[in-house]
């Protein structure tokens, strides 16, 4: 039985019931998964018949009292799941009791939808078939087929084995969890690997299951609705902490990159703070400025810094300060405080940084120091919804604030050259030729008699003993010269020194020189590549490195190490190398902030990032800043049913400031992906299935045991087009 096919169809039954209100299946489901959940606790022999029999008496306040339960059973639920529920009520108390008996009495009568209640993927697949007509596909929000999350968890629990990581104790996030089907086949994984190695008693594995929910799993979604889902989800799964935040996980530093204006409200602070203490008199307000009061120190301590500790206790008070103004100011409006306004209006999440540092590590203080790894599918593909220019975000990028050597276009090396080497850059050039032993110009340098001087032409003349005239000008001397020797170009016969050329001619001969590749598409050549990153130390060129700036803030982390620079202009803006870049891309570099030293990534993309000669930055990015185990490139139309043709890959690095220079990757090609990709809603096709091979020969290249045991050759997957341990244990094929 396909479990997706069978929602779809009660899906579009209660559809037609609702009139399109379809939001009200899900608070029916929910209640219905919570009863099937407490048989199964009980050990009922036949859950889904009871629940046959039982769910058809379900009436309209049996979900409202369900909805409520299980909002006071869970005390920890997180404020996203209580406003879920909430609007959950009200979609119920607006529906007419005998709509509602008709829903549940077709449900219970759907034997086969009842028995997918079992399957992990029950509210995931529910959501995403809920979701699916009202999903902007455009903007990224599509849904990752089974079969890709399970290479992703499998090959990451593969690498973590050979590095005797203890599964249960990491720390996992997925920045961008839809209903957070990544995190919940995780612990899939983790569970079957524990049935297979550890012989503990159910208790106590369910003990480390719950844990793992409650203390290790994080999850981010930038859409409230959907991140509300993807705690129902974990709240099914696990033991109801749901620690899911609706968040954009692109803004890791939130407000301090608009340092000019927390400047200017560090500045105003005393003055105005006062002013607003006179004006606000409501009590319950009052005691949230006097918190503000105790963290004045902390907050002055800031005025005029230029490098600031985004973990530091000072910190957190200054966020925290400015957060709770923004409070205040939502309930009284502080208009005497046009910072407060500017800020609230530049506010939508909390940031990254918080969340992680000041939130989540009060659930499991290693969070502060990073993830031990993300799984996750973000927005893919490089349409026009799926590109950041907002500079605010971009300023936190090293992609967009730092340029690779490679990338630099002529106009700003040259700008990078004079800044660096203190002199002209014809002057530099010239410096170059020298060192490089080129005296004279050559032929292949492609200088016209007419671009020297005349006196020059003079002397290529009297050199070729051709007779010259005092009075000839620069015109009849280049046309004199062309005729007798039969052509317009310098050659190694005029012997013309370069330092005697004109500057225009300096840059022309460097063009042909310093600069490899044709007309305008030249790029940087090997020797002032060489020359500029021994002068910098690096391959990567900062803003001041090259331009001027107003003020800049360094932003260190000393839990993690890590250190990023934004350098603003005048207005405060952040100051750019790159104007505009894919959110994949700077997801690549979101990830690595995200997971501690050592922490692992795994993460579609499209495989252009992978290839193309444009990206090569992110490339080296990557190379730069870690080590990439592995890359599953799947065919055309992987992602078909979410309306997609872009060509995907998933790709596994590991974050380390000491990258290997040389080493092997993992790379396989699986092209039978266990669905039919030709067919728009792609239905399954267990039978053919390269992706149990995939993860076999990952095992194998890594040291582990095969998936069965039985050889290469003899493998089920090499007779039949399928591995029959995936089909059987990881995909849980439905017979
Ligand atoms: C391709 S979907 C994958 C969803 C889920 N992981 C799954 O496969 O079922 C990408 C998800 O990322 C979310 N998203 C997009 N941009 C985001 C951002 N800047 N921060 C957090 N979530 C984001 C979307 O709302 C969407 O749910």
């Amino acid at each position: 039985m396909s479990l997706a096919k069978e929602i779809g169809k009660v899906h579009n039954e209660i559809y037609k019931t609702v009139n399109g209100n379809i939001k009200v299946l899900l608070p029916i489901a929910l209640t219905l998964l919570d009863k099937y959940k407490a048989k199964t606790r009980l050990g009922v022999a036949k859950p889904v018949e009871e629940i046959a029999t039982e769910f058809g008496r379900t009436v309209k306040q049996d979900i409202d009292a369900t909805l409520m339960r299980l909002q006071t059973e869970h005390p920890e639920i997180s404020p996203l799941l209580r406003t879920s529920i909430e609007s959950h009520l009200n979609e119920i108390g607006a529906q007419p009791e005998s709509r509602i008996n008709q829903i549940v009495d077709y449900i219970s009568r759907n034997r086969r939808f009842l028995e997918g209640l079992n399957q992990e993927d029950f509210v995931g697949i529910l959501y995403e078939t809920m979701v699916s007509t009202e999903f902007d596909k455009q903007d990224g929000r599509f849904f990752t087929p089974k079969n890709i999350i399970l290479i992703n968890v499998e090959i990451m629990r593969s690498l973590l084995e050979t590095q005797h990581a203890d599964l249960k104790l990491l720390n996992v996030c997925d920045p961008c969890c839809g209903s957070a089907r990544f995190l919940i086949y995780w612990v899939e994984s983790i569970k079957r690997h524990f049935w297979k190695h550890h012989f503990l008693a159910p208790e106590t594995l369910n003990d480390i299951f719950s844990k793992i929910y409650a203390k290790h799993l994080f999850g981010m979604d930038i859409h409230r609705e959907v991140a509300g889902y993807a705690c129902w989800n974990m709240l099914f799964h696990g033991d109801g902490a749901t620690n899911i935040a609706n968040a954009d996980s692109l803004n890791h530093y939130g407000f301090v990159v608009h340092w000019k204006l927390v400047q200017q409200f560090i500045r105003e602070f005393e003055d105005k703070f006062v002013e607003t203490k006179q004006r606000i008199q409501q009590r319950e307000l009052q005691d949230k400025l006097e918190l503000i009061e105790s963290k004045k120190g902390s907050i002055l301590s800031f005025k005029d810094e230029k490098e600031i500790d985004i973990s530091s206790l000072g910190v957190m008070d200054l966020i925290e300060s400015i957060n709770s103004l923004l409070e205040v100011h939502s309930k009284v409006s502080i208009k005497w405080w046009p910072v407060i306004q500017e800020l609230h209006r530049l506010k939508d999440f909390d940031s990254i940084n918080e969340i992680m540092k000041f939130q989540w590590s009060n659930i499991n203080e290693e969070v502060e120091k990073g993830f031990d790894m993300i799984i996750t599918n973000p927005p893919f593909g490089r349409g026009e919804n799926l590109q950041i220019n907002d500079p605010y975000i971009l300023g936190q990028y090293k992609l967009a604030t730092e340029a690779w050597v490679g990338d630099l276009t002529k106009t700003l090396l040259e700008k990078l050259l004079e800044k660096q080497f203190d002199k002209r850059v014809e002057d530099f050039y010239l410096q170059c030729f020298e060192e490089m032993g080129i005296e004279h110009i050559l032929s292949e340098h492609n200088v016209k008699f007419k671009e020297l001087s005349l006196g020059i032409l003079r002397n290529i003349a009297s050199a070729s003993s051709i007779p010259v005239d005092g009075t000839e000008n620069k015109n009849s001397l280049v046309n004199k010269l062309m005729d007798t020797l039969n052509r317009e170009i310098v050659n190694e016969d005029d012997y013309v020194e370069i330092s005697n050329v004109p500057k225009s001619v300096v840059k022309k001969v460097a063009n042909e020189i310093l600069f490899e590749g044709e007309g305008n598409v030249k790029k940087i050549g090997e020797f002032l590549t060489s020359k500029i990153t021994g002068k910098l130390r690096s391959e990567w060129i900062k803003i001041e490195d090259v331009f001027d700036y107003d003020h800049k803030l360094t932003l260190k982390d000393s839990a993690t190490g890590d250190e990023h620079t934004i350098y603003f202009d005048q207005d405060g803006k952040p100051m750019l190398f790159k104007n505009q870049l894919p959110k994949q891309v700077l997801f690549l570099e979101q990830f690595l902030r995200m997971v501690k030293d050592g922490g692992k990534v795994f993460t579609v993309i499209d495989t252009g990032v992978l290839s193309n000669n444009d990206d090569e930055y992110a490339r080296r990015f990557l190379f730069k800043n870690s080590k990439i185990h592995a890359v599953v490139e799947f065919p055309h139309n992987a992602f078909k049913a979410a309306g997609t043709g872009v060509k995907t890959a998933v790709i596994l690095y590991e974050k380390t400031s000491d990258p290997p220079e040389d080493y092997e990757i993992f790379g396989s090609l699986p092209q039978k992906l266990g669905y039919v990709l030709n067919k728009q809603d792609t239905p399954p096709d267990p039978d053919n299935n390269d992706i149990g091979k995939t993860l076999c020969d990952y095992r194998e290249y890594v040291g582990l045991e095969r998936l069965c045991d039985k050889s290469e050759e003899e493998c089920d997957w090499a007779t039949s087009g399928y591995c029959s341990v995936w089909r059987a244990e990881i995909e849980k094929v439905e017979e």
